[in-house]
């Protein structure tokens, strides 16, 4: 079989690097970068901690407004299906490359398997829900990572094609963790363990919005603790722009690879986010997140006690940190994202179509 996958943005190609290995040892893959992502360390470095081979196609799309970004990508995606001819596209996530590969697909009728389907935020302000509906709605496999999300597909009336496969973002971690620590990352690693928090902003409702970003920045000021921030470019750039200092417990960092942000997730005391991916990954390694957003698409994580929703609020931020510091955590319950094998149940499945 012919696949094309089409990955554009940072989280796709940590959940494309365990599927993409699985299906090249019996089909032939052609990778297109849309170029949505594409700072070094945003995009390459993760194409060779990973060992995601080089994209066949770069559309270099960059960043753009919403609609002529998407718009660019799906002209581009286009042209490779029409000169490709696969027999099945693959798209990831919600982000506006995973809409735009989906959406050139569907007008050329090849099937679509959306890898992370049925998940929903249900609010419809985020352009990753919009994105994750249509293309929920395009697709013929659809792969869940949770009991939840097939739940989710069935209230919108989808059944057909959909496999409860766990979550190859577990699948990268399960397999990667070790290799973090004993490639070197670990002996430069700079930072003592359990000494510091850990904390990522860059979603659209934080960033586009100043008061919640200030917010945010106010809470981090109140926290008797070091936290360390890589931080996405989006927040960097509107930080630098608007001239909003953080205070001296925060250390801004660049982004970093996978293998160093995996450590420094589990190496941390709590995690404070609004990314959906480090999220699970708390919850997978144990350390109690607080999620800065009015709602989580994992909401297996909160309901198991080891996720907290604040939303933008100062108070509400530090009393979650608090509740953690003096409460016991609850039972914790493994397999809620599979078992590190989602890959080969994704390739196992497309073969039966
Ligand atoms: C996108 C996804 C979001 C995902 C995130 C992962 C959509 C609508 N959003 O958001 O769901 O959580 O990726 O990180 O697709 N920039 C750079 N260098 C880069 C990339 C971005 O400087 O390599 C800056 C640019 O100023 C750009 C801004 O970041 O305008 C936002 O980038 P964009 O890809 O539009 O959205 P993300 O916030 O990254
Ligand atoms: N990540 C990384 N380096 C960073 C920040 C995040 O490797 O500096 C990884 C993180 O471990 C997770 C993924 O990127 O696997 C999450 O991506 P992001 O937060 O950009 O997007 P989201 O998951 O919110 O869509």
């Amino acid at each position: 079989m012919k696949i094309v996958t089409v990955l554009g943005a940072r989280p796709q190609f940590i959940k494309a690097a365990p599927l993409s290995e699985t299906l090249r040892k019996s089909h032939e893959e052609i990778i297109v970068h849309t170029g949505q992502h594409y700072d070094y360390q945003m995009s390459d470095v993760f194409f060779e901690e990973l060992g995601l081979p080089k994209p066949n196609y770069n559309l270099k799309v960059g960043s753009k407004q919403q609609g002529k970004q998407t718009g660019e990508m799906l002209a581009g995606v286009e042209g490779v299906l029409l000169k490709e001819k696969p027999d099945w596209v693959l798209v990831y996530g919600d982000t506006n490359s995973t809409l735009a590969g989906a959406l050139a697909a569907s007008k050329l009728d090849i099937p679509i398997a959306h890898v992370e389907a049925g998940l929903r935020s249900y609010n419809q302000k985020m352009p990753e829900e919009v994105n994750r509906v249509l293309t929920d709605h395009m697709a013929k496999l659809l792969f869940c990572p949770t009991d939840q999300a097939v739940k989710n597909l069935a209230r919108e009336g989808i059944i057909e094609g959909v496999v409860r496969t766990g979550d190859v973002m577990a699948d990268a971690l399960f397999f990667h963790a070790k290799r973090a620590e004993y490639t070197g990352t670990l002996e430069k690693f700079p930072y003592k363990s359990k000494s510091y928090m850990l904390a990522t902003i860059h979603r659209a409702e934080n960033t586009n919005n100043l008061s919640r970003l200030q917010e945010i920045i106010e809470a981090f000021a109140q926290i008797d603790s070091k936290i360390i921030l890589p931080l996405h470019p989006r927040t960097r750039i509107l930080l630098q722009d608007l001239d909003i200092a953080v205070s001296k417990n925060v250390k801004i960092i660049n982004p970093v690879g996978y293998l160093e942000m995996i450590l420094l997730e589990k190496e941390a005391q709590m995690i404070l986010t609004d990314s959906g991916g480090v999220q699970k990954e708390a919850y997978l390694w144990k350390v109690p997140c607080i999620t800065m957003r009015d709602e989580t698409e994992w909401v297996e994580t909160v309901q198991s006690g080891w996720n907290t929703l604040v939303g933008a609020n100062k108070e509400a931020i530090v009393a979650a940190i608090l509740k953690y510091r003096d409460n016991p955590m609850p039972e914790y319950c493994s397999g809620l994202y599979g078992n590190g094998r989602a890959s080969e149940e994704i390739v196992t499945a497309i073969e039966s179509k």
